[in-house]
């Protein structure tokens, strides 16, 4: 058996991740949880954020759980959350070093799975360059096991998405008649396809993705959302615009991509192209950055910039997540 990507499976997956009483179980995709699901997981999360300077949220809600942290792709800041953020809840936290352990001598990821999952490891947050890995660990652990998705392939990064819309929410405060542009390699973003799928369920008034021709989505893969590839007319008034980096590990052809200066040139984010948005408009950037390619230093910088409070809310988010499932196991 091996990870699968056909569509019944990706439908599949939406229902997978609650129990039979509605409670998060696994979290796969933001694809159909509903509005009132993602309102109290943000709202959750905002009970987890503490001033900088004073110390950190912290809560006992996972003593005695272990969680195992399997990132099969690079990561800092989603690894680095969750680690902390299961931390400051008081569970037992494995960072497995994949590039040390026996999947590197053949062994598959299932066999991988269930080696922890007979260490007693209640929570695995796994992130995987394949679409369909999170599914397929979820429909084979045992009962009493999560599985958190920390970015699939180019398909769905759930924590992420939900960071973004906190950091939308604590900006703006309502997410109707905004209009969010999101610019850059749209096609290979998973940042995309999660923070569309929770801006569409909280009611976003307007949601712009502009991309050059070559890195743009199929407009199944995000419905309702405008395809564009005219940055000026993709940032005219918006209240929200995020930069993405170009993908290059998921895009096998390079064809057709423009080379750094012109991609700079039409697609980058400047201060002198952020006029065109709206005054208030908050730049976000889900990292990692390539400054002077998709954004321009003085913007990521700036005092339009949110990038660090993203980051933040990452913790929060995460361990909201966190202690959601703690909570499901708890009630089994
Ligand atoms: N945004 C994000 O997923 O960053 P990392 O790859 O550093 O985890």
């Amino acid at each position: 058996m091996s990870p699968t990507t056909r569509l019944e499976d990706l439908e599949d997956e939406a229902t997978l991740q609650l129990d039979a009483k509605g409670n998060l179980r696994h979290l796969l995709t933001l694809k159909s949880l509903d509005k009132a699901l993602l309102t109290e997981m943000l709202d959750d999360a905002e009970r987890y954020l503490t001033a900088h300077g004073s110390l950190p949220a912290r809560s006992r809600s996972l003593v005695g759980r272990t969680i195992a942290n399997l990132f099969f792709e690079p990561s800092t800041r989603t690894r680095a959350s969750f680690d902390l953020a299961g931390k400051r809840l008081g569970a037992d936290v494995l960072n497995l070093d994949v590039n040390t352990s026996s999947r590197k001598k053949g062994e598959s990821i299932l066999d991988t799975i269930y080696t922890l999952q007979a260490m007693q490891v209640d929570v695995m947050v796994v992130r995987d360059a394949s679409a369909g890995v999170p599914a397929y660990i979820a429909r084979n652990v045992l009962d009493h096991v999560c599985i958190l998705n920390a970015g699939e392939a180019e398909v769905s990064h759930p924590t992420q998405g939900l960071l973004d819309v906190l950091t939308i929410r604590q900006h703006k405060g309502r997410f109707e008649n905004l209009k969010v542009a999101i610019v850059g390699d749209v096609r290979h973003s998973r940042v995309t396809m999660s923070v569309s799928q929770g801006l569409t369920t909280l009611g976003v008034g307007e949601l712009r993705l502009i991309s050059p021709p070559a890195l743009a989505p199929d407009p199944e893969s995000v419905p309702g959302a405008l395809i564009m590839d005219d940055l000026d007319a993709g940032l005219e008034d918006a209240d929200v615009v995020m930069a993405l980096r170009i993908q290059r590990e998921r895009i096998g052809n390079l064809d057709g991509i423009p080379g750094i200066d012109e991609y700079f040139a039409n697609y980058g984010i400047s201060a002198k192209r952020l006029e065109i948005a709206a005054p208030d408009v908050i730049v976000m950037h889900p990292g990692p950055m390539n400054r002077g390619i998709e954004i321009e230093s003085a913007v990521a910088d700036g005092a339009h910039s949110v990038i660090t409070q993203q980051v933040t809310n990452g913790v929060a988010v995460r361990m909201a997540v966190l202690d959601r499932v703690g909570r499901t196991l708890a009630a089994r």
